[in-house]
């Protein structure tokens, strides 16, 4: 079946923008749940900046939806989206697999051209340590200017934040805390400002988070060599910034390095091989040890029957 469509029950004219109100309540008496319900916007006006879809009819980030922005032909996700919505080119909404939680007032704000930039001025981040370490520190974004008139809204790599218990933001959003980040927390931070007319982005400002090193693992995990064979380790510890790495066999300090190289190992090579690796970012250290044992010459199997 094909998508149904919703004519649009309410129409006026707001301060900046043309608003549109569709309702699906009508459609409840037919047996729609599961299926695609397309919101069509015929007489699309000319010189539209983008539109933002709203459920319900308010018209506030908390509702928001989705929105399609003209210039950069982008869909921008809000805190609405439940990943059924797709707002097309022209402005028409499709809802992929209705439920019941569907139901009531889809609200469709357009945005004129020149109603964006009037009036609101770029946001931008501030923030006191962009290199914080894990667990370790409290961080606070703050965005700027303070606005009674602004809704803000947090970005991460390109996505929206969701409302976690971890991340607190005091002060209507504007200000992120971030209460003992990280490593997941790493990437471009934006944030959004929003009145009546929609939304603009600040400049990425990029959190690097240092951590680690974490426990090193020693590759190959082997343990028993015969004489004559090369011995060839390997150290890695997940680490920001990478960790040093060093070895030592029997306590005695072999090399700094994260390989480990004894080619031709006879008996005497026998023993505990320790590799440490240490963030000089963070200060912290962690070591794994290995025990080698070096048997008598390994014959090849022809060659003995040979003998
Ligand atoms: C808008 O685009 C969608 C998807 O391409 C299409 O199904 C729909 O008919 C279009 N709406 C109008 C009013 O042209
Ligand atoms: C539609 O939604 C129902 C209930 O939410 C779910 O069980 C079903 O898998 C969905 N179907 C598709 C095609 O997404
Ligand atoms: C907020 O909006 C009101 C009404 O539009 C305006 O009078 C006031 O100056 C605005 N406040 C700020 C801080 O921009
Ligand atoms: C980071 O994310 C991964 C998967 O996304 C998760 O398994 C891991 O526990 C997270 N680590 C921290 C320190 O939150």
């Amino acid at each position: 079946m094909g998508p149904l469509s919703a004519p649009p029950c309410t129409k006026h004219i707001t301060w900046k923008g043309l608003l549109l109100t569709a309702s699906l309540l009508n459609f409840w008496n037919l047996p729609i749940t599961g299926k695609d319900v397309l919101l069509l916007v015929h007489n699309l006006p000319q010189n539209l900046a983008g539109y933002i879809w709203y459920k319900g009819q308010m018209t506030d980030l908390y509702h928001y939806i989705t929105s399609y922005a003209v210039d950069s032909q982008i869909n921008i996700y809000g805190p609405a989206y439940s990943g059924q919505e797709t707002v097309y080119s022209n402005a028409s909404l499709l809802i992929q697999n209705v439920t019941r939680e569907d139901t009531g007032y889809h609200t469709l704000h357009m945005i004129k051209q020149g109603d964006r930039t009037r009036g609101l001025p770029k946001p931008y981040i501030t923030i006191k340590n962009l290199n914080p370490r894990e667990n370790k520190d409290v961080l606070a974004f703050t965005c700027e200017p303070k606005s009674e008139n602004y809704t803000y809204m947090w970005w991460l790599n390109g996505q929206s934040l969701p409302v976690s218990p971890r991340v607190k933001r005091p002060i209507e959003n504007r200000i992120l805390i971030l209460p003992s980040v990280t490593r997941n927390e790493t990437g471009p931070y934006q944030c959004e400002t929003w009145d009546r007319d929609g939304g603009m982005h600040s400049d990425p400002v990029t959190l690097n988070v240092l951590y680690g090193p974490d426990l090193p693992r020693i590759y190959p995990s082997f343990t028993y060599y015969h004489s004559g064979e090369n011995l060839d380790l390997s150290c890695f510890a997940d680490s920001n910034q990478p960790a040093q790495y060093s070895w030592t066999t029997n306590g005695k300090f072999q090399l700094s390095g994260q390989k480990l190289s004894i080619p031709q190992i006879t008996k005497k090579h026998n023993g505990l091989y320790v590799c440490s690796v240490r963030n000089p970012a963070t200060g912290k250290e962690s070591s794994k040890s290995m025990t080698i044992k070096v048997s008598g010459k390994w014959i090849p199997a022809s060659l003995a029957i040979g003998f």
